[in-house]
């Protein structure tokens, strides 16, 4: 049974009795992914990589408290690698303490510096950028900022899922970064009382909330309106709107990173950082463009005609780190303007 094995198997023990009994040898060609991210979308990326290099890949998914189990499994944790979305979720992994600098020249050289931890805890190896599903019918301006969300003239227009969401958090504590948190607070206040709707469901249900005519522009990201465009179900949402890349004032637009990072413990620590540069890799980053629906990190990879379709993105320029900085007070002003009330 290989150490991976025997972890999962034991991971309920380790949990209940927070006692880790001693695991067997670690097996030399093998790294242990753990991942938020649906293995349907990941798959694709790991056989690959096996086949490249004949490191086997271990995968544990779950939706949610893979840094908790980290921390459970302590020193004998098997993780190698966590692959995860949104600095939301890279930032939480980094503050249980789970995780080690990845040390790696070529990241340092493939993703740009402000996709990367300044520590090295963590790397960006694809974006989505947070957007706006317009109506095709209501909406006739092409271009729109972030900070126009606020003015009057969409007033009952705009519908958004919860602002505690992190895709949301992350995009308010941007704005945060940007403007300080006065003008922050303005801002949301202003968005708020945009809304056509109490703040619910997820970025597709937006959509569908324009395409019911409930409101004019939705808040979403990019890869969920590709999503909708190719199923059946979901269609009408996406051919009753249309993706407006919106920019802050004399700035870009709002990205967030898929991210990986090195567990603190790993014991493939070697095969860890090979996979996270074979990530970062033009193979890679055309399965994340086309199988994913984002935007590659590394220069020069094709996009998936869905995405170019939105038009030529620029991103924000603002280091994610320093948006990860303000996720705090961005939760803080979502609770004191009453966002989700
Ligand atoms: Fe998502």
């Amino acid at each position: 049974m290989s150490r991976f094995r025997a972890a999962a198997l034991a991971f309920a023990a380790v949990v209940f009795a927070a006692v880790v009994a001693p695991l067997p040898a670690v097996a030399a060609d093998e790294v242990n992914v753990y991942t938020y991210r649906e293995t349907k979308l990941v798959q694709p990326l790991f056989d690959a990589f096996t086949k490249d290099t004949g490191i086997a890949v271990n995968v544990i998914s779950a939706s949610s408290g893979l840094e908790q189990r980290i921390k459970a499994e302590g020193a004998n944790s098997p993780a190698d690698v966590l692959l995860t979305v949104d600095i939301g979720r890279i930032d939480e992994a980094v503050a249980a303490g789970v995780t080690q600098p990845i040390k790696s020249a070529v990241i340092d050289e493939i993703v740009p510096a402000r996709y990367r931890d300044p520590d090295g805890h963590w790397a960006g190896i694809s974006m989505r950028a947070r957007v706006i599903y317009a109506s095709k019918d209501r909406v006739k301006q092409e271009a729109i900022t972030y900070e126009e969300l606020a003015d009057p003239k969409w007033k009952g227009k705009i519908c958004i899922r919860s602002g505690q969401h992190i895709y949301n958090n992350a995009l308010f504590a941007a704005y945060v970064a940007k403007h300080g948190e006065e003008k922050a607070e303005a801002w949301l206040r202003g968005l708020k009382a945009n809304l056509a709707q109490k703040p619910s469901g997820g970025d597709r249900e937006t959509a569908r909330d324009v395409a019911a005519g409930k409101c004019d522009l939705g808040i979403g990201n990019t890869y969920y309106w590709a999503l909708m465009l190719k199923d059946p179900d979901k269609k009408a949402w996406a051919d009753a709107t249309r993706v407006i890349l919106p920019t802050f004032e004399g700035g870009g637009t709002h990205v967030n990173l898929s991210g990986v990072l090195l567990a603190k413990n790993a014991p493939n620590k070697a095969n860890g950082v090979k996979l996270i540069e074979w990530l970062a890799g033009e193979k890679a980053q055309q399965i994340y463009a086309d199988a994913n629906y984002e935007y590659p990190i590394r220069p020069g990879v094709p996009l998936n005609p869905t995405i170019a379709g939105y038009g030529r993105l620029t991103a924000d320029s603002l280091p994610i780190a320093r948006i990860a900085a303000q996720r705090k007070t961005a939760s803080t002003l979502v609770d004191k303007v009453g966002f989700d009330n």
